[in-house]
């Protein structure tokens, strides 16, 4: 399958599926904003649930947040964003459409979209903050920005958390939230849109143990990407030069994804050393140092930032588990999500309409939602029809209640990846399921 198919294919399957849409698709869509449909919420919950899991529930020195979405507007002139948080722009002079002036194409001169040569004006800085309007009045004094990154709320933060929750450095404040970006340029489909969330961490450290605290979470932020099942080969690390190193950021390694566009950047791992919490104790006058009360030595911390995309995560989610193949002379499309990540647990099928299947497979159906897997009741179309649609959602599980059902009380359980089939006593499914989705 060529590259470009497989985007295409995505886009396609994602949305017969019910995973992802186009926003406001009926006015003929909105750039580069995307919705996600019943499957796909549940996909992107599942996978927030993993993240917030691993990185708060499963530790004792990191703390959640949810900090708003809309900040006082000085907050980022402190941060950098209001000057430094820009793109280089040209426009073509003969269709007037407007780039990023470091695109390929644009630096070889052409314009990607009507190919005319040489007829980019000189680059300006564009901001890539979205600016509104707080209050009734539109001046300039009621204007603030959507957050383009979710980490300054957790450093306005920083001392509320640490005193509340008696944290002692090095410890971490982890968030997942909206984050808004006017990217001139945005494209292939959930990678770079203009409206998207990210799950970012913050790990404040005493300053000097700042390298070795980067080589651990960039360690750690990478076996978590493996396992959730993503294929090793698939996943490397990128430094960034000093051209590419963000404003506030000492060191940088992104974790690349090869997409079917390139390696790409999904997360990213910065020292950003005591830059933000420094310049927010300059522009407020607040001090934001720490104290620590063993040695009566004050410093601002350093931070250690992991800053993953939720979207751009869930498309190397997808674009990973997607396969073509052929399967006793059928073609299939499966998605092999990870069971844990995955929307829907298990279908239920009564194997015909008739002979009482179909009340015994909406009793198992319900005692699996009792239970809170997820599932779903099918007795639409063939046996087949109704597993390859299954198979397309990702679902890892299809329970089929067929005429030995009333005989003994077992269905037949069907792997997604393997296609193995066993017999499952009815009464023991729940738990057969259970033990499954924790062992994963
Ligand atoms: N707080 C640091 C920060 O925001 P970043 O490298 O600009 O760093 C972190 O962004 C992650 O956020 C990226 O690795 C990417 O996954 C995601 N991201 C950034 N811009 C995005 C966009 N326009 N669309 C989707 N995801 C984006």
């Amino acid at each position: 399958m060529a590259n470009g198919d497989l985007m295409d294919k995505l886009v396609s399957l994602t949305k017969r599926r019910g995973y992802v849409f186009q926003s406001s698709e009926i006015y003929g869509g909105t750039g580069s904003v995307w919705d996600y449909g019943p499957l796909g919420v549940e996909l992107k919950n599942n996978l927030k649930t993993a993240w917030w899991s691993t990185m708060v529930h499963q530790r004792d020195d990191i703390e959640g947040l949810d900090a708003a979405i809309l900040m006082h507007p000085k907050v980022w002139e402190a941060s950098g964003h209001v000057e430094g948080f820009t793109d280089p722009l040209v426009e073509c002079s003969n269709c007037h459409r407007r780039f990023r002036a470091d695109l390929p194409e644009v630096e070889g001169g052409q314009c990607p979209t009507c190919g005319t040569r040489d007829a980019f004006g000189p680059p300006r800085s564009f901001n890539l903050m979205f600016k509104t309007f707080m209050g009734p009045v539109e001046d300039a004094a009621a204007t603030i920005y959507m957050r383009p990154e979710t980490a300054q709320g957790i450093y306005v933060n920083f001392l509320n958390i640490q005193g509340t929750a008696r944290q002692k450095v090095p410890f971490g404040i982890a968030q997942i939230g909206k984050a808004f970006r006017n990217e001139i340029t945005p494209g292939n489909f959930i990678f770079r849109t203009r409206e998207f969330e990210q799950a970012e961490m913050q790990f404040f450290v005493k300053p000097g143990t700042d390298d070795e605290w980067f080589e651990r979470w960039k360690a750690e932020r990478m076996e978590w990407h493996r396992g959730l099942g993503i294929r090793p080969e698939k996943l490397r690390f990128h430094q960034h030069t000093p051209d590419e190193l963000a404003h506030y950021a000492k060191l940088a390694f992104d974790i690349e994804y090869e997409f079917p566009f390139g390696w790409k950047e999904f997360e990213g791992i910065h020292n950003r050393t005591d830059f933000d919490l420094s310049r927010h104790q300059e522009h407020s006058g607040k001090r934001l140092e720490y104290i620590d009360a063993a040695t009566n030595e004050r410093y601002i911390p350093y931070v250690i930032e992991t800053s993953m995309g939720v979207d751009r995560t869930l498309l190397v989610v997808l674009a990973d588990a997607y396969r073509e193949e052929t399967v006793e002379g059928e073609e299939r499309v499966v998605l092999a999500l990870n069971p844990k990540l995955a929307p829907l647990k298990a279908a239920v099928f009564p194997l015909v309409k008739k002979d009482g299947l179909p009340e015994l497979a909406t009793k198992l159906h319900e005692a699996l939602r009792k239970a809170a897997i997820p599932s779903f009741y099918d007795e639409a179309g063939s046996i087949g029809r109704r597993y390859r649609r299954q198979d397309e959602a990702g679902t890892p599980w299809c329970l089929t209640v067929d005429g030995q059902t009333s005989e003994d009380g077992t269905v037949t359980i069907r792997d997604r990846d393997t296609l193995e089939q066993v017999r499952v006593g009815m009464d023991r499914v729940v738990g057969w399921l259970q033990e499954r989705l924790a062992a994963r």
